[in-house]
């Protein structure tokens, strides 16, 4: 059976690139620390040596709008193209192609939807920079085919923050049931507190820092409990009416397992705050 090799969930931060690759001279003076903490990040998705990336993002509108807007769903395409147009203008994101795996993208739909997990899929997906940020970030050779599975964080209604972490623990089961002996990490993206276009975008911190400093103890403890006891819609939109993206951490601790992360760190990005982690896997699932 494959196995599962690491976990990782981060913010994205689709000006990394840009920052770190402008001219020295226009760089802001964040951009060195961010960059050598980024790499650090990367060495811990390197040194598991994944054949296989199982990919967690969301589609920022460029594709799912509101008149068809599947809550999960898989990619099963050979390849896939990725960054679309306004990524490359607003962000000076590349563009990418994604080698895909069918095989294994059939597998783990249908595993998911024998576990009661419906997904939509697509045999036509485009990828956003929910997952090309970490290719950039983790992956930037692009040398892996990834199974890519998007989240609806943005278009409410929104599933719950329990039915985000069961998600995470079916995806880790159709994972370790794939047989295959190939290694697979899987990496999500999502955000901590986060305002995009309202009264608080832009601040000197994100605009719930408090919450940012629990949410990243909660994933460092592995504390799915304190998480499903404190975090519903309603507090996520008062930390930031993009705060939904922490569904995806959810998840992701999911495939973990309520297990103490093996690494942890954070970058305060004056108005946003960057997390980084990574879980090695310690046992089957329950
Ligand atoms: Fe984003």
């Amino acid at each position: 059976m494959a196995e599962l090799v690491a976990t990782l969930a981060s913010t994205h931060h689709p000006f990394y690139f840009k920052a770190t690759t402008a001219p020295p001279e226009q760089q802001m003076p964040q951009a060195p620390e961010w960059k050598r903490k980024i790499e650090a990040y990367r060495e811990t998705l390197t040194r598991a040596q994944p054949d296989i990336l199982v990919m967690i993002g969301s589609d920022h509108f460029h594709q799912l709008f509101l008149d068809n807007c599947p809550q999960f769903l898989i990619g099963k395409a050979p390849q896939y193209d990725a960054t679309f147009y306004n990524e490359e203008r607003e962000f000076g994101l590349p563009k990418y192609m994604l080698q895909g795996d069918e095989d294994m993208s059939r597998f783990v739909h249908q595993s998911l939807m024998n576990q009661n997990f419906d997904l939509a899929f697509s045999n036509e997906l485009k990828i956003d920079h929910s997952i090309v940020c970490p290719i950039i970030t983790m992956r930037p050779q692009n040398d892996l085919p990834v199974v890519p599975i998007y989240t609806n964080i943005f278009a409410p209604p929104l599933h719950s923050p329990r039915r985000f972490y069961d998600l995470g623990r079916a995806i880790r089961r159709a994972i370790e049931a794939y047989p295959s002996s190939k290694k697979v990490a899987a990496i999500g993206t999502g955000h901590l507190s986060l305002e995009l276009g309202g009264p608080r975008q832009f601040m000197d911190t994100g605009p719930d820092p408090v919450f940012d400093r629990q949410a990243i103890e909660w994933l460092r403890a592995g504390d799915v409990d304190a998480i499903l006891e404190n975090v519903t819609h309603e507090s996520m939109e008062n930390s930031g009416n993009a705060t939904h993206g922490f569904l995806n951490f959810i998840l992701m601790l999911g495939v973990a397992g309520p297990q103490s992360a093996d690494y942890v760190d954070s970058f305060d990005l004056f108005h946003t705050m960057e997390a980084y982690f990574t879980w090695y896997p310690k046992g089957q699932v329950a």
